[in-house]
């Protein structure tokens, strides 16, 4: 079995869809394999577990164990962290994660559907309402992550494109995000406030990677879909000819900035400014949405703090503030406020975490 390696395996394929179209049920059979030893009636094997005590008890260099709840933590417990009453390893972490991105979904959007696009071999185990795993196949090795991701995208895409020929009654739109995002409002505006573009992408002020990739909404009709698909299959090819050898989380942002700047008289001083703005970039109508409130990322020092704006719609836990992800959905939960929650974000940002 491969396993994912923390969330890097997830940061990419969390997509959000807005506006219903089926539940998702996930039946999982049990398959059980019966003992039948006819020749040894009198040996009686249990079909469950039998807990009897546990040896080497009092032995001061032993595991001590009060039922199957350890006392003694072992060697790989130094890799465990602990947010509120929980310890958590590696992929406790990735789960945790991911659950909370969807919690957050289904306080803020409850008549979103989640898809996870996943690693057919990650034996990823959500079983959630309204939330379901969609494996593509793929290179998912570290140094071809955020090369896959796009690849996803478009695959996905290719594949809502030919059910919408066969039914195109139902518009769905999409959103592609990062599972380490919590979106505190509805996101379903965009597509009403903005009635005409084909894809959404996120913008800040910020000269080398203007774009960041962890946000893509697209809309769903077929014209939608097809520009998005054919602007992400441009990204991919400068991607792939330009980028290949950058740094393995930045190829795809740098691709990003290239084709939208690739269009002549492209006016990138835009970026300055937390306004957005559409612009048709090779026959693809994007929408600008400004990351300080699509986006927003507690900062990670001192110097280019703007504070939070009042609308914000999105906290991205980029890097090393997941831990800050987890702590806030547990004040949420407690309070629950999102605007307190919020100044509780805001508060933290200028700390470094553990994970
Ligand atoms: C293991 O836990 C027991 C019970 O808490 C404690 O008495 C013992 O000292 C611990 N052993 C070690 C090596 O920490
Ligand atoms: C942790 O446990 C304490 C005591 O059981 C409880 O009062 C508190 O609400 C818990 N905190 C969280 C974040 O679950
Ligand atoms: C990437 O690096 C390899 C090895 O250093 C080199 O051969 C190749 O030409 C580079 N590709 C690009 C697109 O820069």
């Amino acid at each position: 079995m491969k396993m994912f390696s923390g969330w890097r395996r997830f940061a990419f394929g969390v997509l959000l869809i807005l506006l219903l179209t089926r539940l998702y049920s996930a039946v999982r059979e049990l398959s059980s394999s019966k003992m039948s030893e006819p020749h040894k009636q009198l040996n009686k094997k249990f079909d469950h577990l039998v807990l009897g005590p546990a040896a080497g008890q009092g032995l001061s260099n032993r595991l001590q164990c009060q039922g199957s709840k350890a006392l003694n933590r072992t060697h790989s417990s130094n890799d465990r962290l602990v947010v509120g009453n929980t310890s958590y390893n590696k992929m406790d972490r990735s789960m945790a994660v991911l659950n909370i991105f969807i919690n957050f979904i289904q306080v803020a959007m409850p008549q979103s559907e989640v898809i996870i696009l996943t690693d057919p071999v990650s034996d990823l185990s959500v079983h959630r309402n309204r939330v379901s795993l969609y494996p593509i196949q793929g290179e998912y090795s570290r140094d071809k992550l955020m090369l896959q991701r796009i690849r996803s995208y478009i695959t996905f895409l290719e594949t809502r494109l030919h059910k919408l020929s066969q039914n195109s009654r139902d518009i769905t739109h999409y959103i592609f995000t990062d599972s380490d995002m919590a979106v505190v409002d509805d996101l379903g505006q965009i597509f009403r406030d903005y009635p005409n573009f084909h894809m959404a992408l996120t913008f800040r002020n910020n000269k080398g990677q203007p774009l960041n990739s962890g946000f893509i909404a697209v809309r769903g009709t077929s014209d939608g879909i097809l520009r998005a698909k054919l602007f992400l299959q441009e990204v991919l090819k400068i991607y792939v000819s330009k980028y290949i050898n950058a740094s393995r989380m930045l190829g795809d942002q740098l691709a990003l900035a290239w084709v939208v700047k690739s269009k002549p008289h492209f006016d990138a001083s835009r970026f300055a400014k937390t306004i957005a703005f559409s612009d048709d970039i090779g026959g693809t109508s994007i929408l600008f949405l400004p990351c300080a409130i699509y986006n927003w990322t507690p900062p990670e020092g001192a110097g280019q703090f703007h504070g939070m704006p009042l609308n914000v719609k999105v906290v991205h836990f980029k890097g090393s503030r997941k831990r800050l992800m987890l702590e806030s959905w547990n004040f949420y939960s407690a309070t629950p406020e999102i605007a307190d929650m919020l100044c509780l974000i805001l508060g933290s940002g200028r700390t470094k975490y553990d994970f």
